[in-house]
C-alpha cells in the first residue's frame, strides 16, 4: 500500500502552514463536511484529517491516476472518504452520483489548482462552491496570486511565465477577478493570509441570506 503514496515535496513544505490557518477557521462541533477539490497526491487531506476528527473529509481528483495515491493515504483515517473523481468544470450534481446536496457543506478546500489549470476550472470552482456551501460556509484556497494586475516578487513573475509557456491557459489568477467571480456566486473574500514562499491562503465566505 505504501508504494502507491505519491510524495510532492511542495506539499510536505506547505502542509503545516496551511494547517495553522485551518485551525483558525474550522469550527468545533459535530458532523461537519469538507470537500477537497484537486487533492493531488492526497498528502494535504491526510495531514489535516487527524486534527479535525469531527469533520468528514471528501478528497477528489480530476486525474484518475492520482486516485490510487489519495486512496492509499485516505485508507489510514476513518474520517477520510474514498476519493471521488471530480472535474470541477462539471455540475456538482454529477459528482459522486449526486451525493452533494445544495447548501450542505461547511468547507471546500482547494490548493494549487487555479494557476495550473485552465481558467474554466476557476470558474467551475466558484460556480459550484457558491451552490454547495451552507450560508456562512467557507471556501479556502491556497497558492500564488496576482493583485491588481501585478505579480510580486520576481520569482512569482517567472513562475507565471513558465506556467504560461507550458500552457497558455495556465497562469496566476488575479484576486480582483476572483472577487468578481465570487460575488456573482454569492461568496465574499474575508481574509488573505500571507504564507511562506510568496503564497497566500484566501478565505472566502458564502453569504447569509
Ligand atoms: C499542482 S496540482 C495540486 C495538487 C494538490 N492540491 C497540492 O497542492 O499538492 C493541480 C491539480 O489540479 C487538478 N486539476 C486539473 N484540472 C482539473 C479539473 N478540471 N477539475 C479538478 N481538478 C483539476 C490536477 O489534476 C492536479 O492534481
Amino acid at each position: 500500500m505504501a508504494a502507491k503514496k505519491l510524495v510532492y515535496p511542495a506539499a510536505n513544505r506547505n502542509k503545516d502552514p496551511i494547517l495553522s490557518v485551518l485551525k483558525r477557521y474550522i469550527q468545533r462541533g459535530t458532523n461537519q463536511t469538507l470537500l477537497e477539490i484537486s487533492s493531488g497526491s492526497g498528502q494535504h487531506v491526510a495531514h489535516f484529517a487527524p486534527h479535525f476528527p469531527h469533520v468528514t473529509f471528501y478528497p477528489s481528483e480530476y486525474e484518475p491516476r492520482l486516485l490510487e495515491s489519495i486512496a492509499a493515504y485516505a485508507n489510514e483515517y476513518s474520517n477520510i472518504k474514498y476519493p471521488l473523481r471530480i472535474d470541477v468544470t462539471t455540475d456538482y450534481r454529477l459528482w459522486g452520483n449526486g451525493i452533494f446536496k445544495p447548501n450542505s457543506l461547511e468547507y471546500v478546500y482547494n490548493a494549487n489548482m487555479m494557476h495550473i489549470a485552465p481558467f474554466e476550472c476557476t470558474i467551475g470552482l466558484f460556480t459550484n462552491v457558491g451552490q454547495l456551501l451552507k450560508p456562512n460556509g467557507l471556501l479556502i484556497t491556497y497558492g500564488p496570486y496576482a493583485f491588481n494586475g501585478q505579480i510580486t516578487p520576481l520569482s512569482n513573475v517567472n513562475f507565471d511565465k513558465s506556467l504560461r509557456s507550458q500552457d497558455p491557459s495556465w497562469g496566476l489568477r488575479d484576486v480582483s477577478e476572483l472577487k468578481k467571480l465570487a460575488e456573482i456566486n454569492d461568496i465574499k473574500l474575508i481574509e488573505i493570509v500571507d504564507m511562506p514562499a510568496n503564497n497566500k491562503t484566501i478565505i472566502w465566505r458564502k453569504n447569509m441570506h
